[in-house]
C-alpha cells in the first residue's frame, strides 16, 4: 500500500517539475527543517529564494551548502551536512529553492 501510494506521488511528479523538487526535497528530508512558506527550523525557501534573487552564483554557492552545510547567514542555528546529497540532486534542489516566490 505504501509503494503504491509512492508509485503514485512519483507519477504525478513527473508531470510537474516543481512538485517533482519537493519530493526530491521530502525524500532528502529537507522539509524535516524547512517549509516553503514559512520558518522552520531553518529558513523558509521563499526567504531564501528572496535574499538571494539577483545572484547569479546562488544555485551553485547554495548547492555546496546543501551538501556540506551552513551557518551564520540566517541565525544561530547551523545547517548540518547533506552528505545524503549528491552534487547534482544539490543543483536540482538549489535552483528549485530559488523559484519558489
Ligand atoms: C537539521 C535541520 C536542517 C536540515 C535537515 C536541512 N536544513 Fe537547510 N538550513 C537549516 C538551517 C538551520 C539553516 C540556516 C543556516 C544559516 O543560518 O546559515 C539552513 C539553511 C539553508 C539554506 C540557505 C543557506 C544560505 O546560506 O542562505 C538552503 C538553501 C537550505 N538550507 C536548503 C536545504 C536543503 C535543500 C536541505 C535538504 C537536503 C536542507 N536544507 C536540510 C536547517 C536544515
Amino acid at each position: 500500500m505504501k509503494n503504491a501510494l509512492l508509485f503514485l506521488s512519483l507519477s504525478a511528479g513527473l508531470a510537474a517539475p516543481a512538485m517533482a523538487d519537493l519530493q526530491l526535497a521530502q525524500s532528502k528530508n529537507c522539509m524535516a527543517c524547512h517549509a516553503v512558506d514559512k520558518k522552520v527550523i531553518g529558513p523558509s525557501f521563499k526567504d531564501v529564494a528572496a535574499k538571494y534573487k539577483d545572484d547569479k552564483g546562488a544555485v551553485d554557492m547554495l548547492a555546496g551548502k546543501i551538501v556540506k552545510g551552513g551557518s551564520g547567514v540566517w541565525g544561530p542555528v547551523p545547517m548540518p551536512a547533506n552528505t545524503q546529497v549528491s552534487e547534482a540532486d544539490a543543483k536540482k534542489l538549489a535552483a528549485w529553492v530559488l523559484q519558489t516566490k
